[in-house]
């Protein structure tokens, strides 16, 4: 871990970025073509730290992955011929691959044993486990399976008809995972959609699942065939491009191939409302996964209000929506978030004591904050907690703040977005 010193004197930002690959689509690719026999091919896969975990995760299952460039390729012999694997499954940072692995791994023939870094092992694992255990799982961990390391005996599983009690496409796509391999229908049942990669997912590999308002239904002892997985651009790092367009003055961004899958584009219904100088020009809806290029330029802003149903839809951009409303004139208030307390980090917390370090007038609420602005930001040491997207938060807030910027720790960056550094600097002007 080492330190990374910021500092950006009047900095207009000017040019196009390809933002990488979606992450929830790059896992989800290879989870989906390790599933299914025979040969995927993925293009644009997101090289990120957290993505790499999940190929190696399913190397050690017998899996074969090629990776060139963002170009992976799967050779698979299905996952009922997997292999027992004599070591443990490291997931390392990434909540994904941990809760959805959860619920593949129920429904395999395998004993096996999962476990990641720090705040994975902080991470609320229950609420995987115990709908998959209503399903018939076998899992064992800390706390009766909260917490990794995880140990799963799979096993037959039965189907389950479940209504979500928490907004999570984890909890959904664990369990729709686990539905695949279970005798009878599993049905899931939304209050408020989260984001639907696994059910776009599962159709695109031959699968037959139906989404009906917000209940998704999926027939068991289903075949999935291999295909070809396009992953777009990853909307929630592009959010921190969009914030420092807007943010910074004299600033015109190019965003191209930026995935806006509706479960997915809180962030461009919240630019809008504060008024931000932004236009989306659609490259089409004929493929499983809809995507736009966005041109954002330097904007006076409002503040909003962000809350409800929309929250799912945005809930890995509110580190960066808060300091958007560090800038905006009036009082934003962000509520019925809570689940951010369990996120890589607490990211109430988080944002709030690293958003205050730099002078903003931001407060901490039970499910939220309240984010009072225009306030000018001043330099400060700034930690990350080891959360890409509190790193990513302080480095765009370094470009608008007087002064220097330090983060603790920028590796963690690398999770989900390995090039953001050399993506800043090629547009710097
Ligand atoms: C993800 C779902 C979200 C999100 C995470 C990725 C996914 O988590 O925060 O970064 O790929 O399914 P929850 O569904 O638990 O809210």
């Amino acid at each position: 871990m080492s330190s990374t010193t910021l500092q950006y004197k009047q900095p207009s930002l000017q040019g196009d970025i390809t933002v990488p690959g979606d992450k929830s689509v790059s896992h989800r690719s290879i989870m989906f073509g390790s599933i299914a026999k025979g040969k995927t091919t993925v293009s644009g896969f997101l090289l990120g730290e957290d993505c790499l975990n999940t190929i190696d995760c399913f190397r050690k299952l017998g899996v074969d992955i090629e990776v060139d460039g963002t170009n992976v390729t799967i050779n698979s012999p299905g996952i009922d011929q997997w292999t027992e694997p004599a070591e443990v499954l490291y997931t390392g940072n990434s909540g994904t691959t941990t809760r959805l692995m959860l619920g593949i791994l129920s429904g395999t023939n395998l004993h096996t044993i999962m476990t990641g870094d720090a705040s994975i092992g902080k991470r609320p694992m229950r609420r995987v486990a115990d709908p998959l255990r209503l399903m018939g799982a076998q899992i064992a961990g800390r706390d009766n399976g909260q917490y990794t390391p995880l140990a799963i005996q799979g096993g037959r599983l039965n189907a389950i008809d479940y209504t979500m009690p928490v907004a999570s496409a984890q909890v959904k796509s664990a369990i729709l995972l686990a539905g695949i391999r279970a005798e009878g229908t599993t049905i899931v049942r939304e209050h408020e959609v989260s984001r639907d990669h696994t059910e776009r997912m599962l159709h695109q590999f031959g699968a037959n699942v139906t989404v009906d308002n917000g209940v998704v239904t999926l027939e068991g002892g289903q075949q999935l065939t291999g295909t070809h997985v396009n992953v777009p651009g990853d909307i929630s790092s592009a959010a921190f491009f969009l914030v420092a367009g807007a943010l910074t003055a004299g600033s015109r961004i190019v965003l191209n191939n930026v995935g806006i899958n509706e479960t997915r584009n809180g962030i461009i219904e919240v630019l809008q409302n504060m008024g931000a100088n932004m236009s989306i020009a659609s490259n089409g809806e004929n493929t499983a996964e809809p995507t736009a290029t966005i041109t954002i330029e330097t904007s006076h802003l409002t503040a909003t209000v962000v809350e409800g149903a929309i929250i799912p839809r945005l809930i890995d951009e509110i580190p960066v929506i808060a300091l958007l409303a560090t800038q905006a004139a009036g009082k934003t208030i962000i509520k019925d978030a809570e689940e951010l307390k369990v996120k890589e980090t607490n990211r109430i917390d988080a944002v709030v004591n690293e958003l205050k370090k730099l002078g903003a007038n931001i407060e901490a609420t039970e499910d939220g904050m309240i984010i009072e602005g225009p306030t000018p930001l001043h330099g400060a040491s700034l930690k990350t907690y080891g959360d890409h997207r509190i790193g990513m938060m302080g480095a765009i807030a370094a470009l608008i703040a007087e002064g220097e910027v330090t983060l603790d720790d920028a590796d963690c960056i690398a999770v989900s977005y390995p090039t953001f550094f050399e993506h800043i600097n090629n547009i710097l002007k």
